[in-house]
């Protein structure tokens, strides 16, 4: 069964259609991309899938669950992660401090009110956890205002983790970071546990193709093609519109 399924979704902001009659579906696990020229409407689909927007008509579900118009905190209590395009961390803290927080986030309600010396360590062990998991181990006391950009994309990550997700939503990951730091983003996100599934925006085709399992390629809100790379490189209607260069 699949882990995340769209239905005949749609969205319109006024007469602009930005989502239409999209149906796409993600395994557990996969790694899928989603291409398309600027404003195809590729950020406004991960903004219905989070429940930042409310779709217009047609359906999102979550493991067999409807969560269609779902709040955003409710989606994320339900397992669906995601890294903001603008940077959402406290800059005036530690990286470590950064991750526990967003970990104790997650435990919320009752948890917090034990707030205990055990339950403490406990979200620090966790952290340093997730820190050691996407390899971001250096200097993990540093103050966040002091890190590369490249590793406060990376921190954002490791926040995302903190809420257990089982599918993560990027928004253009890799966007304004050098080769360098593209390259350890890329291995950032193949370091991520197989069983994470992936939703990835991304226009660098190199990223693209180190980290597809599918692509969907949206044009104009619609989904012009679904495939495997060979099946989307080999698209005649993805080389025109996408490939060939005329975004
Ligand atoms: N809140 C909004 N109100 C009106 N139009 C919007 C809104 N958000 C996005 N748009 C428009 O929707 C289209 C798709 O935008 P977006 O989803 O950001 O595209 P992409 O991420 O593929 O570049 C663009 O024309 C954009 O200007
Ligand atoms: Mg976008």
């Amino acid at each position: 069964m699949s882990l995340l399924v769209l239905e005949h979704l749609h969205k319109a902001f006024g007469s602009l259609v930005v989502t239409k009659d999209v149906n796409l579906s993600i395994a557990r696990g996969e790694r899928h991309v989603l291409i398309g020229p600027n404003g195809a409407g590729k950020t406004s689909l991960v903004h219905q899938i989070t429940g930042q927007l409310r779709p217009s008509s047609g359906t999102i579900s979550l493991g067999g669950q409807d969560i269609t118009g779902a709040s955003p905190e409710r989606i994320c209590q339900l397992g669906v992660g995601r890294t903001f395009q603008k940077n959402n961390l406290f800059r005036s803290l530690s990286v470590r401090e950064n991750v526990r927080l967003a970990v104790q986030a997650r435990q919320g309600g009752w948890y917090q009110a034990l707030r205990g010396v055990g339950v403490r360590k406990a979200q620090w062990t966790r952290a340093d956890e997730i820190l050691g998991q996407i390899g971001l181990v250096e200097g993990p006391d540093r103050v966040v205002s002091s890190l590369s950009y490249g590793e406060q994309r990376q921190l954002e990550i490791a926040v995302s983790l903190a809420a257990e997700p089982q599918l993560l939503l990027l928004d253009e990951p890799t966007s304004g970071m050098s080769p360098a730091e593209t390259d350890g983003m890329i291995a950032l996100v193949r370091s991520l546990p197989k069983s994470l599934a992936l939703l990835i925006i991304e226009h660098d085709m190199k990223v693209v193709f180190s980290l597809a399992d599918r692509i969907t390629v949206l044009y104009y809100g619609e989904v012009l093609a679904s495939g495997s790379q060979q099946e989307i490189q080999g698209n005649p209607k993805v080389r025109e519109v996408y490939l060939g260069g005329k975004h």
